[in-house]
């Protein structure tokens, strides 16, 4: 169901609380001064919030940078689109959006990945050249991600960006995306950095009018970036919260409870001192592409 009131990030992130920002908007208090995520990722949920400023963080610095990249064009968009298409037309990908350059003979024979065939080796190129770039042109990383494999960021242990081609490419669900990113950043007032959570804590001064939103990896799932998460870093998170509380500072975490037979015995306990919302959602998991049943909650100290 096509979710009409809700923004999709043009990140695609992957685990993006895209479909669920409504359910876990209407536990946030009507007046929000600062709006906090120190896991923002794609940014599904500060996009859908309305506050009189953001401090956004995520560990990933890459993710910032495309973020950092985006903004760098508010009010420059149309400067944006023609930056994008001279680097689509350079490599010669496909570009839907614009015009339908797949010929018909290779999406018969292959009916459902002819984008990937189409792009295989503009791909390649592209990635070749921005990992000889030493990774520091967040618009290419932007493309790589937009053609890339499940539209998901990964980087091999020499740090080179190791994704290959996926199938699909820049097309209208891209640009609407984008378009409504810049949108809705013009009138918000963002900070950004790309720090370990307890690092951003450290450097922020909240109060009783803000809201810290987190939306941590889940210790019982998988996806890339739940490699970064373990039961101390967990216990870490939980133990600041507890701080915040007492400083009167409001929080909504969201996690899981329940997964595929799993248990997180430790958000469990220690979510029983505040209020626990149940989230109804299916999860799709990137590993074996099928939808479960899984238990969401959201967890808020008001
Ligand atoms: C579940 S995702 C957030 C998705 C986001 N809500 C969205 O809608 O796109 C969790 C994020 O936490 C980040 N992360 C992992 N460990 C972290 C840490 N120690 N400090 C800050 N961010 C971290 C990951 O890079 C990832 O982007």
């Amino acid at each position: 169901m096509k979710n009409l009131n809700v923004n999709r990030s043009p990140l695609f992130y992957v685990g993006d609380k895209y479909k669920l920002v409504s359910e876990i908007k209407a536990y946030f208090p009507s007046t929000i001064r600062q709006f906090v995520e120190p896991f923002v990722g794609g940014g599904s949920v500060y996009l859908n919030v309305e506050a009189e400023n953001y401090l956004l963080n995520d560990i990933n610095e890459y993710v910032i940078g495309i973020h950092r990249m985006l903004l760098s064009y508010l009010g420059k968009e149309k400067k944006f689109f023609a930056d994008v298409e001279n680097l689509i037309n350079l490599y010669g990908l496909s570009f839907s959006y614009k015009e339908d350059r797949v010929p018909q003979a290779l999406k018969s024979q292959f009916v459902k990945t002819y984008f990937a065939k189409y792009n295989k080796e503009a791909y390649a190129k592209m990635r070749a050249d921005y990992n000889k770039g030493n990774c520091s042109d967040s618009l290419l990383l932007y493309l790589l991600l937009i053609y890339g494999f499940n539209r998901m960021i990964r980087f091999n242990s020499k740090g080179d960006f190791n994704l290959p081609v996926g199938n699909v490419d820049f097309n209208q669900n891209t640009v609407n995306a984008l378009n409504s990113y810049f949108r809705l950043n013009s009138h918000k007032r963002t900070h950004w950095t790309a720090l370990d959570f307890e690092d951003f804590f450290k450097s922020l001064n909240l109060n009783e009018q803000d809201l810290v939103y987190l939306d941590p990896p889940y210790l019982i799932t998988f996806s890339e970036y739940n490699k970064l998460w373990n039961p101390d870093t967990e216990r870490r998170l939980l133990r600041l919260l507890n701080t915040f509380n007492t400083q009167g500072i409001r929080f909504a975490i969201s996690n899981v409870t329940h997964y595929k037979g799993k248990v997180n015995d430790i958000f469990i306990e220690w979510s029983k001192q505040y209020n626990s919302h149940s989230i109804k959602s299916n999860y799709i998991s990137f590993h074996d592409n099928t939808i479960k049943q899984f238990n969401e909650v959201l967890v808020t100290n008001f």
